[in-house]
């Protein structure tokens, strides 16, 4: 291995990523006095978190009455009951204090006239279980999650957390007793290597967005935390769930978010008929993303799309005036002008239906602890092993997130690993040594990527992948397509023995780093399309036409997948938690969704 400069360093915590849960938590972490290093392959504020608009759901009721128990019943409804309870209660108790905690901590979020938090409107989001509107989505105006990822850096800066940026993490350290001890990564900018020793590994590395070829997501979101786990040997959990946005601008694909709908924009086809009304009477236009998705590829697909081609929908909101435009909606009339030459305050928008959220990933208890099944037992602990935000599976979205979910999502649970941490982690304790067979893995299989001697392109193994993905993993779906899709899918994992990386260099190599990425997204994929042709009924974000109902006497139960080195997938099951943590609100349980 002299071929690398590699360098030692040891931690109480290493957090991997530094969006809205990777900082959350590395803040509270460094808070709790325990040494923490947060390694991120891009600049913390660039994180994909950036990305997100429309705000951060909690049941603050300054706009309206509300109560954490309304917030928790519609997250278990969108959810389509696949969600566990547990962790559900947890995420929305928590959110009150989390908000609060964040406005404390300087997040400028938009304002009532009175002076508090202003909240607005989104989709499946209720007052008393189902009857009213309620106002409980947190913004500041449509860049939350940019004035909440600056705001958590600038804390973590402010409590001396160590910050490894422009690092790539390739692999966890594993021992034999399955303990994870470390991680590796590559510094991009020297070309070092850098071996992390922890008593916590926490992942925080985000969606795989990217397996599709027309994703919200950044270019960034390639499943590395999800690809690190299946090399670990250990599953990932409800992979099929793919969420689509309604609203992601036609052709570019980028992000208009339902905010615009929560302040009262609405969609119509190629009649100009609001067509919302005819699928979900009661939510309209603010009826989950899920429906909502699903009635505009009806709409299309019965002709009735707008457009030359008919293949895509209008999002109105001129008759909201310029005034509200501005105030609360100044970013996305930036994005439709720029990537849709549309001046919103006089025209619709183009939109289609866009891959946005993936609800599957890590399997975790709401402590942010990953678990497995082992011995038959479903919810064991992997010690040293920890994962929050879009990369893990809490699962507090079950099949279906609700929009605004997940900045909460990311917020709550990058807190409760920091307060794991400071409960499980002793602030300087003298660490195993490494396991040599472990490092020796991660280490031959940087070597062997990095050698790549292959005849195919990354780009070119990525691109068949993400068509793949886009055709067959859709937002409707059936045996035979998704057939077709696991079958081009196993050639294409298999491609990936043959890779080039003509570019052996370590300094800024990004032939080498998208490589690795590559690596990662095939996993996702592969579990994805796999569990998706395994489920034989529709739940949530996983529609199927030839199972059009949900199962709840067989199918409520999360998939659990591991993949082999060869590609191949192994599914089981864990029990959805059907049951709450405290007994201010019983267990909710399944019934007919209306909208
Ligand atoms: O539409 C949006 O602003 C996205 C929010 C979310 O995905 O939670």
């Amino acid at each position: 291995m002299t071929e690398y400069k590699i360098e030692h360093h040891t931690y109480d915590v290493v957090v991997v990523g530094a969006g809205g849960a990777g900082l959350r938590a590395t803040f509270g972490m460094a808070v709790k006095g325990l040494s923490t290093a947060c390694i991120t392959k891009v600049f913390p504020t660039r994180s994909h978190t950036v990305a997100a608009q429309g705000g951060m759901s909690a049941a603050l009721g300054n706009m309206g009455p509300d109560k954490w128990q309304w917030h928790m019943y519609d997250t278990v409804k969108g959810s389509d009951w696949l969600g566990d309870q547990d962790a559900i209660e947890y995420m929305c108790r928590e959110a009150i204090p989390a908000v609060i905690e964040l406005e404390h901590q300087g997040v400028p979020f938009s304002r009532t006239e009175e002076g508090r938090i202003y909240q607005r409107p989104f989709g499946g989001m209720t007052t008393e279980f189902g009857k009213g509107i309620a106002h409980r989505t947190c913004a500041a105006a449509d860049r939350t999650g940019h004035a909440i990822l600056h705001t958590l850096y600038q804390q973590s800066l402010r409590h001396d957390a160590v910050f490894f940026i422009e690092h790539f993490a390739t692999d966890l350290i594993m021992d034999e007793e399955g303990v994870c001890r470390g991680v590796l990564a590559w510094d991009l900018a020297n070309g070092i290597l850098r071996i992390f020793r922890a008593q916590k590994v926490v992942l925080a590395t985000g969606g795989y967005g990217r397996a599709y070829f027309s994703a919200t997501s950044a270019h960034t979101c390639t499943g590395d935390g999800n690809g690190m786990v299946t090399r670990a040997g250990l599953p990932l959990q409800d992979m099929e769930f793919t969420q689509f946005h309604p609203t992601g601008i036609y052709g570019a694909g980028c992000l208009i978010t339902e905010g615009v709908r929560g302040e009262g924009g609405y969609l119509t086809n190629a009649k100009g008929e609001r067509f919302m009304e005819r699928y979900a009477p009661n939510a309209k236009d603010l009826a989950s993303r899920d429906v909502v998705s699903r009635s505009m590829t009806i709409e299309i697909n019965e002709g009735r799309g707008v457009g030359a081609k008919q293949d895509h929908i209008h999002l109105h909101l001129e008759h909201l005036g310029p005034e509200v435009i501005h105030e609360r909606l100044p970013g996305i009339a930036e994005s439709a002008r720029i990537f849709a030459g549309v001046d919103v305050t006089k025209e619709p928008i183009p939109v289609l239906p866009t891959v946005h959220y993936n609800m599957g990933g890590i399997p975790t208890n709401y402590h942010g602890e990953v678990v497995t099944l082992k011995d038959g037992e479903p919810d064991s602990v992997v010690p040293g092993l920890m994962a929050i935000g879009e990369c893990a599976c809490v699962s507090v979205h079950g099949a279906n997130r609700l929009g605004s979910n997940s900045l909460l999502d990311i917020v709550v649970f990058g807190r409760a690993a920091a307060n794991r941490c400071a409960e499980t982690v002793t602030p300087g304790a003298t660490q195993h040594e490494l396991p040599a067979a472990g490092v020796e893995k991660v280490l031959a299989r940087f070597k062997r990527i990095h050698h790549g001697n292959g005849n195919t392109s990354t780009a070119q193994i990525r691109e068949a992948m993400q068509h793949t993905m886009q055709k067959h993993a859709a937002v409707f779906r059936t045996a035979e397509t998704l057939q077709e899709g696991v079958d081009k899918m196993n050639e294409i994992y298999a491609s990936f023995n043959d890779v080039a990386v003509k570019d052996r260099s370590l300094v800024w190599n990004s032939d080498l780093m998208e490589t690795f990425e590559l690596a990662n997204l095939l996993d996702c994929a592969q579990t994805s399309i796999q569990c998706a042709m395994n489920r034989e009924e529709s739940r949530g974000a996983h529609a199927r036409e030839d199972f059009p109902d949900r199962n709840d006497e067989q199918w409520m139960k999360h998939s659990i997948a591991w993949v082999d080195e060869a590609g191949k997938v192994s599914i089981d099951y864990r029990p959805v938690h059907t049951y709450t943590l405290t007994d201010e609100i019983e267990y909710i349980a399944p019934k007919k969704r209306v909208y």
